[in-house]
């Protein structure tokens, strides 16, 4: 949260939302013993349409169960885009397999399938493409390369929750899709993730994993295999279906804001934003605006367009670290990027959550172009 006058982004509450958390701690379910998990799942799952959705404890959790399903491990390589929130790596060293990470397109943004199918080695056993800021990565391009090289595909759709490829959700194309229901996502559970799949082996499998390796109903205390305490709690889910309803709303706020962003910027000298794939193929969720400022943009960098907003009391962030700058990733060896690092240059989310009115939108753009020579 910040006290800042327009927020980057922040949980859009209401009362149906407090209705049904109240009622779920008055029912005593307060963890993952209850029925509203299920009902979460299954809510999602029909939305999304999928026929399996496991509820998690947050989405690199889920991140982490998919590699385990496909039993990666040491000496396995696992492919993923330079440009994303670090989560969609760290459970890769998690299973102790080597992240291998590959530039990104210079339009969507998005993992770029050429570099992909240059990356693949003998060791290649996954790669998990980001659909970022909610804007589909080029799945039938994707699914193609992993099909041809047998390769696992978990689209890590954390943030698109929404988007559409080729009319159908994006997280339902590859092996597993996982979600995010952390606070500033399309819709939010406080923490939370799910995981999808269109096998029921996968999803049964992933289910025992949440629990302690433990069935649901099984033998009390009888652990046929080493799990996780990674299931969503009852308290969870009751948010989670409150915002379900509400995601519609939601969803249109974002994709309204994102239109009225792109009319008033539009031929705006030296600024520019992430593109939807061509054609109406990619339906981006919107769920989070981001500009380039180049030197255009009247000789101004990045941080200071951030820092002139911020005095107006706008937030901003700049776009994610490149994983091949990460110091964390420092001793991995991993690739150069140039077309992610220079996105991270030039990049800056704007004010996306879903309550803003197109008052704050206008004033954003207003307090973006001010002083700038048009
Ligand atoms: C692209 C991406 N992947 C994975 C995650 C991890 O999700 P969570 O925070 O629910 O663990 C996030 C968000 O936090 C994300 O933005």
């Amino acid at each position: 949260m910040t006290t800042m006058r327009i927020p980057l982004d922040a949980p859009n509450i209401g009362e149906l939302e407090k209705e049904y958390v109240l009622r779920t701690l008055e029912s005593g379910y307060v963890s993952s013993v209850g029925l509203l998990v299920t009902e979460f799942e299954k809510r999602f799952g029909t939305w999304v349409d999928v026929p399996h959705a496991v509820a998690t404890v947050n989405g690199t959790a889920a991140i982490h169960l998919a590699l385990r399903l496909f039993g990666i491990g040491p000496g396995d390589e696992v492919i993923v885009p330079a440009l994303t929130f670090i989560a969609t790596a760290n459970p890769v060293v998690y299973v102790g397999a080597t992240p291998v990470v590959v530039d990104v397109d210079p339009v969507t943004w998005n993992i770029d399938p050429d570099e992909v199918e240059r990356a693949v080695t003998g060791r290649t056993r996954a790669v998990i493409p980001v659909h970022l800021y909610g804007n589909p990565a080029d799945m039938s391009r994707l699914m193609n390369i992993a099909r041809r090289y047998g390769l696992y595909v978990i689209e890590d759709a954390a943030e698109a929750l929404g988007a559409t490829y080729d009319g159908r959700h994006v997280g339902t194309f590859g092996d597993i899709g996982i979600f995010s229901f952390n606070g500033n996502k399309v819709i939010t559970t406080g923490g939370g993730g799910m995981l999808v799949t269109n096998d029921p082996d996968l999803a049964a499998r992933a289910r025992l994993l949440t629990n302690q390796g433990r069935a649901f109903g099984a033998k009390d205390y009888e652990h046929p295999e080493i799990g996780y305490n990674y299931r969503l709690t009852n308290i969870q889910a009751a948010l989670g279906l409150a915002q379900m309803e509400r995601l519609e709303q939601l969803l249109d706020a974002k994709r309204r804001n994102a239109a009225l962003y792109r009319e008033v910027l539009r031929d705006v000298p030296g600024l520019e934003w992430q593109q939807e794939l061509p054609e109406g193929k990619g339906r981006s969720s919107w769920w989070m605006f981001s500009a380039l400022v180049d030197a255009d943009f009247s000789g101004r960098d990045r941080n200071t367009v951030a820092q002139r907003l911020r005095a107006a009391g706008i937030q901003t962030r700049p776009l994610f670290l490149p994983l091949s700058q990460q110091p964390a990733y420092a001793g991995y060896g991993l690739a150069e990027c140039p077309v992610a690092e220079s996105l991270h240059r030039q990049g800056l989310n704007l004010p996306s959550a879903s309550f803003l009115t197109e008052e704050d939108v206008r004033y954003v753009c207003q307090m973006l172009l001010e002083g700038e020579t048009l």
